[in-house]
Protein backbone atom coordinates (compact mmCIF):
# COMPACT_ATOMS: atom_id res chain seq x y z
CA UNK A 1 0.00 0.00 0.00
CA UNK A 2 1.18 3.72 -0.22
CA UNK A 3 1.40 3.43 3.46
CA UNK A 4 3.71 1.13 3.59
CA UNK A 5 5.71 2.29 0.43
CA UNK A 6 6.02 5.72 2.24
CA UNK A 7 7.36 3.84 5.16
CA UNK A 8 9.77 2.31 3.62
CA UNK A 9 11.22 5.27 2.52
CA UNK A 10 11.37 7.14 5.59
CA UNK A 11 12.74 3.81 7.11
CA UNK A 12 15.67 3.98 4.50
CA UNK A 13 15.97 7.86 4.73
CA UNK A 14 16.54 7.14 8.35
CA UNK A 15 19.11 4.37 8.47
CA UNK A 16 21.21 5.91 5.54
CA UNK A 17 21.47 9.30 7.55
CA UNK A 18 23.78 11.70 6.40
CA UNK A 19 25.45 9.78 3.86
CA UNK A 20 22.08 10.07 1.43
CA UNK A 21 20.61 13.54 0.36
CA UNK A 22 17.44 13.73 -1.63
CA UNK A 23 16.68 16.49 -4.30
CA UNK A 24 13.26 17.20 -4.97
CA UNK A 25 12.49 19.71 -8.11
CA UNK A 26 9.09 21.61 -8.01
CA UNK A 27 7.02 20.05 -10.56
CA UNK A 28 7.55 16.94 -9.03
CA UNK A 29 4.51 14.94 -7.02
CA UNK A 30 3.69 15.89 -3.60
CA UNK A 31 4.41 12.03 -2.78
CA UNK A 32 7.80 12.79 -3.58
CA UNK A 33 8.42 16.22 -2.69
CA UNK A 34 7.20 15.03 1.11
CA UNK A 35 10.55 12.78 1.29
CA UNK A 36 12.93 15.80 -0.34
CA UNK A 37 15.62 17.26 1.57
CA UNK A 38 15.60 20.13 -0.65
CA UNK A 39 12.77 21.04 -3.05
CA UNK A 40 13.89 24.17 -5.53
CA UNK A 41 13.97 25.29 -9.40
CA UNK A 42 16.90 23.97 -11.40
CA UNK A 43 19.65 26.33 -10.99
CA UNK A 44 19.23 25.81 -6.93
CA UNK A 45 19.30 22.33 -7.13
CA UNK A 46 22.54 22.64 -9.11
CA UNK A 47 23.93 24.49 -6.30
CA UNK A 48 22.65 22.02 -3.67
CA UNK A 49 24.58 19.46 -5.52
CA UNK A 50 27.80 21.47 -4.69
CA UNK A 51 27.00 22.28 -1.40
CA UNK A 52 26.12 18.56 0.11
CA UNK A 53 30.10 17.85 -0.08
CA UNK A 54 29.25 15.12 2.96
CA UNK A 55 26.49 12.87 1.35
CA UNK A 56 27.87 9.30 -0.54
CA UNK A 57 24.90 9.47 -2.49
CA UNK A 58 22.65 12.35 -3.95
CA UNK A 59 18.88 11.10 -5.28
CA UNK A 60 17.43 13.21 -7.60
CA UNK A 61 13.95 13.66 -7.91
CA UNK A 62 13.88 15.10 -10.93
CA UNK A 63 14.65 14.87 -14.86
CA UNK A 64 17.72 13.40 -16.51
CA UNK A 65 19.88 16.76 -17.18
CA UNK A 66 19.52 17.76 -13.68
CA UNK A 67 21.19 14.68 -12.28
CA UNK A 68 23.83 14.60 -15.04
CA UNK A 69 24.46 18.66 -13.60
CA UNK A 70 24.31 17.42 -10.29
CA UNK A 71 27.03 14.38 -10.80
CA UNK A 72 29.02 16.89 -12.91
CA UNK A 73 29.06 19.83 -9.85
CA UNK A 74 29.07 16.45 -7.44
CA UNK A 75 32.73 15.45 -5.80
CA UNK A 76 34.22 12.42 -8.03
CA UNK A 77 33.57 10.23 -5.28
CA UNK A 78 29.78 11.04 -4.67
CA UNK A 79 26.87 8.74 -6.47
CA UNK A 80 23.99 10.42 -8.22
CA UNK A 81 20.67 8.51 -8.64
CA UNK A 82 18.19 9.31 -11.17
CA UNK A 83 15.16 6.62 -9.43
CA UNK A 84 13.48 6.17 -12.98
CA UNK A 85 16.35 6.55 -15.94
CA UNK A 86 13.20 7.05 -18.10
CA UNK A 87 12.40 10.18 -16.37
CA UNK A 88 14.01 12.86 -19.26
CA UNK A 89 13.20 15.89 -21.10
CA UNK A 90 11.26 16.61 -24.33
CA UNK A 91 12.51 19.65 -24.62
CA UNK A 92 16.29 18.76 -24.16
CA UNK A 93 15.94 15.91 -26.47
CA UNK A 94 15.16 18.48 -29.10
CA UNK A 95 19.03 19.42 -29.88
CA UNK A 96 21.18 16.61 -29.97
CA UNK A 97 24.92 16.92 -30.47
CA UNK A 98 25.47 16.21 -33.82
CA UNK A 99 22.92 19.02 -35.07
CA UNK A 100 24.38 21.64 -32.76
CA UNK A 101 28.17 20.68 -34.20
CA UNK A 102 26.74 21.11 -37.76
CA UNK A 103 24.91 24.25 -37.25
CA UNK A 104 27.90 25.01 -35.56
CA UNK A 105 30.39 24.02 -38.85
CA UNK A 106 27.94 26.20 -40.94
CA UNK A 107 27.87 29.35 -38.80
CA UNK A 108 32.04 29.31 -37.95
CA UNK A 109 31.87 29.54 -42.16
CA UNK A 110 29.68 31.84 -42.88
CA UNK A 111 31.49 34.36 -39.94
CA UNK A 112 34.95 33.31 -41.25
CA UNK A 113 35.81 36.36 -42.41
CA UNK A 114 34.12 38.68 -39.98
CA UNK A 115 37.28 41.08 -37.82
CA UNK A 116 37.49 39.55 -34.49
CA UNK A 117 40.79 41.74 -34.02
CA UNK A 118 39.16 43.40 -30.99
CA UNK A 119 39.01 39.46 -29.19
CA UNK A 120 34.97 39.12 -29.27
CA UNK A 121 34.11 35.89 -31.28
CA UNK A 122 31.54 36.12 -34.09
CA UNK A 123 29.34 33.52 -31.91
CA UNK A 124 28.84 32.32 -28.47
CA UNK A 125 26.75 29.33 -27.62
CA UNK A 126 24.72 29.75 -24.65
CA UNK A 127 22.90 26.61 -23.14
CA UNK A 128 19.74 26.13 -21.49
CA UNK A 129 20.45 23.82 -18.06
CA UNK A 130 17.99 21.87 -19.93
CA UNK A 131 20.10 20.18 -22.28
CA UNK A 132 22.66 16.98 -22.31
CA UNK A 133 26.16 17.10 -20.73
CA UNK A 134 27.68 16.48 -24.17
CA UNK A 135 25.74 20.38 -25.06
CA UNK A 136 27.33 21.77 -22.07
CA UNK A 137 30.58 20.02 -22.93
CA UNK A 138 30.21 21.54 -26.11
CA UNK A 139 29.79 24.89 -24.91
CA UNK A 140 32.42 24.66 -22.52
CA UNK A 141 35.24 23.67 -25.72
CA UNK A 142 33.84 26.92 -27.56
CA UNK A 143 33.73 30.02 -25.28
CA UNK A 144 29.96 29.28 -24.37
CA UNK A 145 28.13 28.87 -21.00
CA UNK A 146 25.00 27.53 -19.25
CA UNK A 147 21.80 29.43 -18.43
CA UNK A 148 18.80 28.78 -16.05
CA UNK A 149 15.53 30.14 -16.32
CA UNK A 150 16.63 32.05 -13.03
CA UNK A 151 19.84 33.98 -15.13
CA UNK A 152 19.17 33.97 -18.13
CA UNK A 153 19.23 37.89 -18.98
CA UNK A 154 22.60 38.09 -16.63
CA UNK A 155 24.18 35.24 -18.91
CA UNK A 156 23.38 36.85 -22.13
CA UNK A 157 25.19 39.71 -20.75
CA UNK A 158 28.00 38.04 -20.39
CA UNK A 159 27.83 36.07 -23.97
CA UNK A 160 27.66 39.77 -25.46
CA UNK A 161 30.55 40.72 -23.55
CA UNK A 162 32.85 38.00 -25.31
CA UNK A 163 31.00 38.14 -28.66
CA UNK A 164 28.74 39.62 -31.33
CA UNK A 165 26.12 37.25 -31.39
CA UNK A 166 24.42 34.37 -29.31
CA UNK A 167 23.42 30.74 -30.62
CA UNK A 168 21.03 29.77 -27.88
CA UNK A 169 19.66 26.05 -27.28
CA UNK A 170 17.45 24.55 -27.25
CA UNK A 171 14.43 26.66 -25.84
CA UNK A 172 13.43 28.85 -28.53
CA UNK A 173 10.91 30.57 -25.98
CA UNK A 174 13.50 31.56 -23.38
CA UNK A 175 16.36 32.98 -25.73
CA UNK A 176 13.50 35.19 -27.49
CA UNK A 177 12.12 36.22 -24.28
CA UNK A 178 15.32 37.07 -22.58
CA UNK A 179 16.53 39.00 -25.98
CA UNK A 180 13.54 40.19 -26.26
CA UNK A 181 13.30 41.79 -22.32
CA UNK A 182 17.42 42.70 -23.29
CA UNK A 183 16.08 45.26 -26.14
CA UNK A 184 17.12 42.79 -28.30
CA UNK A 185 14.81 43.54 -31.83
CA UNK A 186 12.93 40.23 -32.65
CA UNK A 187 14.61 40.56 -36.07
CA UNK A 188 17.68 39.89 -34.70
CA UNK A 189 16.66 36.80 -33.12
CA UNK A 190 16.25 34.59 -36.67
CA UNK A 191 15.07 31.11 -35.52
CA UNK A 192 17.39 28.39 -37.43
CA UNK A 193 16.32 25.17 -39.09
CA UNK A 194 19.48 22.60 -38.54
CA UNK A 195 17.70 20.14 -41.40
CA UNK A 196 17.59 23.22 -43.70
CA UNK A 197 20.35 24.45 -45.96
CA UNK A 198 21.90 27.62 -44.92
CA UNK A 199 19.82 26.80 -41.70
CA UNK A 200 16.21 27.95 -43.16
CA UNK A 201 17.65 31.54 -43.25
CA UNK A 202 18.66 34.15 -45.26
CA UNK A 203 22.65 34.52 -45.09
CA UNK A 204 22.30 38.36 -44.46
CA UNK A 205 19.49 37.24 -41.53
CA UNK A 206 22.49 35.39 -40.11
CA UNK A 207 24.98 38.00 -40.76
CA UNK A 208 22.90 41.17 -38.74
CA UNK A 209 21.62 38.61 -36.32
CA UNK A 210 22.44 38.88 -32.67
CA UNK A 211 20.57 35.86 -30.94
CA UNK A 212 19.99 32.44 -32.84
CA UNK A 213 17.44 30.47 -31.78
CA UNK A 214 17.57 26.89 -31.88
CA UNK A 215 13.69 25.89 -32.55
CA UNK A 216 13.33 23.46 -29.40
CA UNK A 217 10.61 24.08 -26.93
CA UNK A 218 8.69 22.77 -24.02
CA UNK A 219 5.66 20.65 -24.59
CA UNK A 220 3.85 21.62 -20.98
CA UNK A 221 4.64 25.35 -21.41
CA UNK A 222 3.75 25.63 -25.19
CA UNK A 223 0.22 25.04 -24.11
CA UNK A 224 -0.44 28.27 -22.50
CA UNK A 225 -2.10 31.44 -24.44
CA UNK A 226 -2.89 34.67 -24.96
CA UNK A 227 -6.76 33.91 -25.03
CA UNK A 228 -6.09 31.84 -21.39
CA UNK A 229 -5.34 35.28 -19.82
CA UNK A 230 -7.79 37.05 -21.59
CA UNK A 231 -10.03 34.49 -20.13
CA UNK A 232 -8.82 34.82 -16.33
CA UNK A 233 -8.36 38.38 -17.09
CA UNK A 234 -12.35 39.02 -17.72
CA UNK A 235 -13.47 36.27 -15.24
CA UNK A 236 -11.40 37.94 -12.27
CA UNK A 237 -10.79 41.22 -12.51
CA UNK A 238 -7.58 42.21 -10.82
CA UNK A 239 -5.86 38.78 -11.39
CA UNK A 240 -2.42 38.54 -11.17
CA UNK A 241 -0.90 36.34 -13.93
CA UNK A 242 2.53 34.72 -13.47
CA UNK A 243 4.01 32.36 -16.19
CA UNK A 244 7.32 30.63 -16.59
CA UNK A 245 9.34 31.61 -19.61
CA UNK A 246 9.17 28.58 -21.40
CA UNK A 247 5.76 29.76 -22.64
CA UNK A 248 5.44 31.55 -25.88
CA UNK A 249 6.43 35.27 -26.18
CA UNK A 250 2.97 36.73 -26.58
CA UNK A 251 2.21 35.08 -23.39
CA UNK A 252 5.05 36.47 -21.65
CA UNK A 253 4.08 40.08 -22.79
CA UNK A 254 0.31 39.43 -21.81
CA UNK A 255 1.49 38.30 -18.32
CA UNK A 256 2.15 40.65 -15.11
CA UNK A 257 5.31 38.55 -14.86
CA UNK A 258 7.62 36.11 -16.06
CA UNK A 259 10.20 33.80 -14.26
CA UNK A 260 11.74 30.42 -12.42
CA UNK A 261 9.72 28.01 -10.88
CA UNK A 262 11.01 29.59 -8.11
CA UNK A 263 10.19 33.11 -9.09
CA UNK A 264 6.80 32.04 -9.19
CA UNK A 265 6.89 30.31 -5.94
CA UNK A 266 8.35 33.74 -4.34
CA UNK A 267 5.51 35.42 -6.20
CA UNK A 268 3.03 33.46 -4.92
CA UNK A 269 4.64 34.22 -1.22
CA UNK A 270 4.65 37.85 -1.82
CA UNK A 271 1.12 38.25 -2.79
CA UNK A 272 -1.62 38.76 -0.29
CA UNK A 273 -4.28 37.16 1.31
CA UNK A 274 -7.55 37.30 -0.99
CA UNK A 275 -5.46 37.89 -4.08
CA UNK A 276 -5.94 35.74 -7.47
CA UNK A 277 -3.24 34.66 -9.07
CA UNK A 278 -3.23 32.60 -12.33
CA UNK A 279 0.15 30.85 -12.62
CA UNK A 280 1.22 29.34 -16.32
CA UNK A 281 3.37 26.38 -15.59
CA UNK A 282 3.71 22.71 -14.43
CA UNK A 283 0.23 21.89 -12.56
CA UNK A 284 2.11 20.14 -9.59
CA UNK A 285 3.46 23.44 -8.81
CA UNK A 286 0.49 25.12 -9.12
CA UNK A 287 -1.48 22.59 -7.03
CA UNK A 288 0.96 22.80 -4.33
CA UNK A 289 0.48 26.92 -4.30
CA UNK A 290 -2.56 26.80 -4.16
CA UNK A 291 -2.82 23.84 -1.30
CA UNK A 292 -0.54 25.99 0.85
CA UNK A 293 -2.13 29.35 0.26
CA UNK A 294 -6.14 28.73 0.58
CA UNK A 295 -6.64 32.18 1.31
CA UNK A 296 -5.73 33.32 -1.87
CA UNK A 297 -7.22 32.15 -5.53
CA UNK A 298 -4.50 30.29 -7.02
CA UNK A 299 -5.26 28.65 -10.61
CA UNK A 300 -3.67 27.11 -13.52
CA UNK A 301 -4.25 28.70 -16.73
CA UNK A 302 -4.88 25.99 -18.72
CA UNK A 303 -7.87 24.58 -17.65
CA UNK A 304 -6.51 21.24 -19.17
CA UNK A 305 -4.11 19.59 -16.64
CA UNK A 306 -0.61 19.40 -17.89
CA UNK A 307 1.97 17.33 -15.66
CA UNK A 308 5.21 17.27 -17.44
CA UNK A 309 4.79 13.27 -18.20
CA UNK A 310 8.43 12.88 -17.80
CA UNK A 311 8.88 14.67 -14.17
CA UNK A 312 6.03 12.34 -13.44
CA UNK A 313 8.35 9.09 -14.16
CA UNK A 314 9.67 9.87 -10.48
CA UNK A 315 7.37 7.60 -8.45
CA UNK A 316 7.97 6.89 -5.01
CA UNK A 317 8.07 2.98 -5.75
CA UNK A 318 10.96 3.63 -7.46
CA UNK A 319 11.93 6.16 -4.85
CA UNK A 320 11.99 3.24 -2.69
CA UNK A 321 13.53 0.70 -4.60
CA UNK A 322 16.50 2.83 -5.45
CA UNK A 323 16.88 2.98 -1.49
CA UNK A 324 16.49 -0.53 -0.78
CA UNK A 325 19.55 -0.82 -2.92
CA UNK A 326 21.65 1.46 -0.77
CA UNK A 327 20.97 -0.42 2.25
CA UNK A 328 21.88 -3.37 0.71
CA UNK A 329 24.95 -1.58 -0.71
CA UNK A 330 24.24 -1.39 -4.51
CA UNK A 331 23.72 2.19 -6.37
CA UNK A 332 20.81 1.32 -8.62
CA UNK A 333 19.99 4.06 -11.66
CA UNK A 334 23.46 5.91 -11.14
CA UNK A 335 24.09 8.77 -13.97
CA UNK A 336 27.47 8.55 -14.65
CA UNK A 337 28.63 11.20 -16.94
CA UNK A 338 31.38 10.35 -19.11
CA UNK A 339 35.08 11.81 -17.62
CA UNK A 340 36.42 14.60 -20.84
CA UNK A 341 32.15 15.20 -20.85
CA UNK A 342 32.04 16.61 -17.47
CA UNK A 343 35.17 17.91 -17.49
CA UNK A 344 34.24 20.26 -20.41
CA UNK A 345 30.67 20.75 -19.37
CA UNK A 346 31.80 21.82 -16.11
CA UNK A 347 33.93 25.06 -17.76
CA UNK A 348 30.37 26.23 -19.39
CA UNK A 349 28.68 25.41 -15.86
CA UNK A 350 31.69 27.31 -14.04
CA UNK A 351 30.98 30.53 -16.67
CA UNK A 352 27.82 30.59 -15.34
CA UNK A 353 28.52 30.45 -11.46
CA UNK A 354 31.42 33.11 -12.27
CA UNK A 355 28.85 35.39 -14.14
CA UNK A 356 25.90 35.88 -11.80
CA UNK A 357 26.14 38.63 -8.98
P1 LIG B 1 13.28 25.93 -13.54
O1 LIG B 1 14.69 26.21 -13.94
O2 LIG B 1 12.46 27.16 -13.48
O3 LIG B 1 13.24 25.11 -12.30
O4 LIG B 1 12.60 25.11 -14.70
C1 LIG B 1 13.01 23.85 -15.07
C2 LIG B 1 12.12 23.28 -16.07
O5 LIG B 1 12.31 22.20 -16.56
C3 LIG B 1 10.98 24.07 -16.47
O6 LIG B 1 10.25 23.42 -17.40
FE1 LIG C 1 11.35 19.45 -19.88
FE2 LIG C 1 9.14 20.95 -20.10
FE3 LIG C 1 9.21 18.89 -18.40
FE4 LIG C 1 10.62 21.12 -17.91
S1 LIG C 1 8.39 20.93 -17.98
S2 LIG C 1 11.33 19.00 -17.68
S3 LIG C 1 11.24 21.68 -20.01
S4 LIG C 1 9.37 18.78 -20.66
Amino acid sequence: SDDELHARIRAAKEALGERLVILGHFYQRDEVVQHADFVGDSFQLANAALTKPDADTIVFCGVHFMAETADILARPEQHVILPNLAAGCSMADMADEDSVEAAWEELMELYADEDTSDGRASVVPVTYMNSSAALKAFCGRHGGIVCTSSNAATVLEWAFEQGRRVLFFPDQHLGRNTGKAMGVPLEQMPMINPRKPGLGVEPQELLDARVLLWPGFCSVHKRFTVAQIDQARAQHPGVKVVVHPESPMPVVDAADAAGSTDFIRKFVAASEPGDVIAIGTEINLVNRLAADYPDRTIFCLDPVICPCSTMYRIHPGYLAWVLDGLLEGEVRNEIVVDEDVATHAKVALERMLAALP
